[in-house]
């Protein structure tokens, strides 16, 4: 199985790092594990290029801005299932993973735009490193958008600073269930 993840935190060894590693630490031993940091990619935000705030996105179902969007898509289509994973900030999403995922919901609105991503199993992890709080309401956010992209959300798994230790061990066995009983074709 190949799965992707998808990180919108700064720092590869940070909170939400470390929580994808827990997520692969077993997976890897099997599975092809890639993991892409956002804030180390080109990623604009949307143009709204039309005067009707839409553009070739709800035309064609791609974007006309040439940066690693594009092939960070491409990724996620050859992948079997992705995993998003987003600091929490204001108890919202990360900007990067927000610019990110902006762009992916308005090309999947089209038929073209959603080949190979409609019915992708998705997992969602969200780090709540400061306070410990919003955790949920950014799991919240994140599954309504990953949902709107055509993703099946398998589970969205709320993280903060003072259970981390315990997350990490939830992670490792969501990890271990995810690849026995998820495929590309959904549930097994
Ligand atoms: C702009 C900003 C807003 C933040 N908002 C919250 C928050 O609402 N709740 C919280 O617990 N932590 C908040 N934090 C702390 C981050 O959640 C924490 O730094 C993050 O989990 C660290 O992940 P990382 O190590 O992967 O960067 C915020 C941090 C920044 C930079």
């Amino acid at each position: 199985m190949k799965i992707l993840a998808i990180v919108g935190s700064k720092n590869p060894e940070g909170k939400t790092g470390l929580c994808v590693n827990s997520f692969f630490e077993t997976v890897k031993q099997n599975n092809e594990c890639e993991k892409i940091l956002l804030t180390h990619k080109k990623i604009e935000n949307c143009r709204q290029c039309d005067f009707n705030g839409w553009g070739k996105c709800r035309t064609e179902g791609i974007c006309v801005i040439e940066d690693d969007f594009q092939p960070i898509v491409e990724k996620i289509r050859q992948a079997d299932a992705i995993v998003f994973a987003t600091p929490v900030y204001f108890s919202d999403i990360s900007e990067s993973m927000k610019s990110f995922l902006d762009r992916l919901r308005r090309i999947t609105r089209h038929q073209a735009g959603k080949t190979d991503i409609e019915g992708k199993p998705t997992i969602g992890i969200c780090v709540a490193g400061g306070g410990g709080g919003g955790a949920v309401m950014c799991c919240f956010f994140l599954e309504r958008i990953l949902t709107g992209c055509g993703f099946v959300v398998v589970d969205m798994i709320p993280c903060r600073r003072q259970n981390l230790q315990l997350k990490s061990q939830i992670l490792n066995l969501t990890g271990k269930w995810f690849v026995e009983h998820v495929s590309s074709e959904g549930y097994k």
